[in-house]
């Protein structure tokens, strides 16, 4: 099983990572006339156009964004006009700005460098308006357009090998990249932006659902060759990245043995040429999974309690418990309101937040995601932080024990223009208020879940990234993805971070206000 030989995430892992020397011995350049289209556009496919009617659910966003999943002890299926909603809110066209050379399309989730690799697709059982099928969610023209007709959704049983939330799902929303349109920029570090910038949108999704009382549970233990055959992936261009199962019913999908009929649906080209990165392909390929057998092993993994969780305390570090906020004292704003305005700040005012602002922050990002990977009460990630300027809190660097609902120092001090260095040397980092970094012991998350622990520990430290963006804007705040100097990060908050590895960062604070908003 090629997801047991764990060197191969070490491989990819180190040979990704950024340094000082490494960004300025990369001859890499922007080559702009080559630049691939940000969506995947199939030429002779109908489309199924969507309602841009987008309705209010009323629920706050911090309570959407710190939900778990609805339960699923009742039946809940999704209509044409809910899922229309859910695609809009994660990955739809929120805003557009024009620049002399064209127009720029952003999406309801932060991407890297804005270049929008990750597609949506839907497979479901007959909805109401939707008949049962696959489809491709095109956010250019905010329709589906059909691949296959009739219910494909006992593939996504067996594929799952029968996870209960896909069997039970009328309908579930799988996640793939296209390499090049984010590896034309970022090469072949792009395969962790195809975890960021998926967790991202998961983030909406999940928020989305929850505010729709539809269940929701992400799922990454699948054989990856069966759910490329069902999309017509291309596996040397595409990856299947993560299911979410949506809704439950009665009606469980037939186990048909059929074998599929190949796609052979013609999209537009996305480029000129495209630029291969093997690396990319090789850790996807020792991270996939080949059969139903290895799923269920897999998903064992998960299942096993002998392993540590993932906080580990601040030896003799001051700790400063988080104020929990009532409910009461929540912005009113709902999800939807909050997803429509969300952005990522260009630039910070070197302002302080509220430590209540930062406990809101905290508290209802990690509240756990309802996944086949963690159970609950547990990380992979552990969040560290360096806190620039929050009211009642000294400057410093701090990890956060979860279990605790408290901050632990690791060293006080003003870390500015260490946080600027870490971050590339962007003014960001500086900037803000606090920096969140997550970082995952890999030795132990590999031992456990193989290569596709990597996967795993990507994806949930950028769902809980997702989830503060969201929190942030919520409240009036702002905030940035990052990219950042793996090993001094982990330097930095070393010695309790020795061993562990660097998987996202997010930048918050407040926004410089744009002379408009003044
Ligand atoms: C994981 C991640 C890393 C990012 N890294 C950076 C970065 O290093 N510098 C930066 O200026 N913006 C960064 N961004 C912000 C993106 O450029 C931004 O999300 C994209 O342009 C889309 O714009 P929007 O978030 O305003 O919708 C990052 C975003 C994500 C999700």
């Amino acid at each position: 099983m090629k997801n047991r030989q764990i060197d191969a995430a070490w491989i990819y892992h180190n040979g990704t990572k950024h340094s000082y020397q490494s960004i300025r011995a990369n001859p890499h350049y922007l080559d702009f006339d080559n630049q691939p289209v940000p969506f995947k556009i199939y030429t002779e496919l109908e489309p199924i156009a969507l309602s841009a009617h987008l309705s209010s659910s009323a629920m706050p966003s911090l309570s959407a964004i710190s939900a778990l999943a609805a339960r699923r002890d009742r039946q809940a299926s999704p209509t044409k006009q809910t899922l229309a909603e859910i695609l809009f809110l994660c990955a739809g066209i929120t805003r557009r700005r024009k620049y002399p050379g064209g127009e720029m399309l952003f999406r309801a989730a932060a991407c890297t460098g804005a270049l929008y690799h990750v597609d949506l697709y839907l497979v479901c059982d007959e909805l109401q308006e939707i008949p049962a099928g696959v489809y491709h969610f095109s956010p250019h023209d905010f329709a589906l357009r059909p691949l296959r007709q009739g219910d494909c959704r006992g593939v996504l049983a067996r594929a799952s090998a029968a996870e209960p939330s896909v069997v039970e799902a009328p309908a579930v929303l799988l996640c793939a990249s296209t390499f090049w349109r984010n590896a034309w920029k970022y090469q072949a570090r792009a395969y962790r932006h195809c975890y960021w910038d998926n967790g991202t949108v998961l983030a909406n999704l999940l928020a989305a659902a929850a505010a729709r009382a539809l269940p929701a549970k992400v799922v990454l233990g699948f054989v990856d060759g069966a759910i490329s055959e069902l999309l017509g992936l291309d596996p040397k261009r595409e990856a299947p990245l993560s299911l979410v199962a949506l809704g439950c019913s009665a009606a469980q999908p037939a186990l048909s043995t059929t074998p599929l009929v190949p796609l052979v649906l013609p999209t537009e080209p996305l480029s000129k040429t495209e630029v291969d990165y093997p690396a990319m392909r090789a850790m996807h390929e020792a991270s996939s999974l080949e059969s139903a057998d290895e799923v269920v092993q897999w998903r064992a993994a998960s299942d096993s309690h002998s392993v540590e969780k993932g906080d580990r305390s601040a030896d003799g570090g001051r700790r400063v418990f988080l104020q929990t906020p009532s409910d009461d004292d929540m912005p009113s704003a709902t999800i939807e309101e909050v997803i429509v305005r969300r952005g990522s700040t260009r630039r910070f005012a070197r302002e302080s937040i509220t430590f209540g602002q930062l406990s809101m922050l905290l508290d209802r990002a990690t509240r756990g995601i309802f996944a086949d990977f963690l159970h609950a009460g547990d990380s992979l990630n552990q969040l560290y932080l360096i806190v620039h300027a929050v009211d009642d809190l000294a400057p410093g660097a701090y990890v956060y024990r979860r279990d605790l609902h408290a901050l632990e120092l690791l060293k006080e001090g003003d870390f500015r223009r260490q946080a600027g260095d870490l971050g590339l040397g962007q003014d960001i980092p500086a900037d803000c208020s606090v920096n969140v970094y997550f970082l995952a012991d890999l030795n132990r998350v590999l031992d456990r879940f193989g290569n596709r622990g990597y996967r795993a520990a990507q994806l949930e430290a950028s769902i809980i990234g997702g989830k503060l963006y969201l929190a942030a804007y919520a409240q009036g705040l702002g905030a940035s993805g990052l990219t950042f100097f793996d090993d001094d990060v982990t330097e930095f908050f070393s010695p309790h971070a020795a061993g562990k590895s660097v998987m996202f960062l997010i930048a918050l604070g407040k926004s410089v206000k744009r002379k408009s908003e003044l």
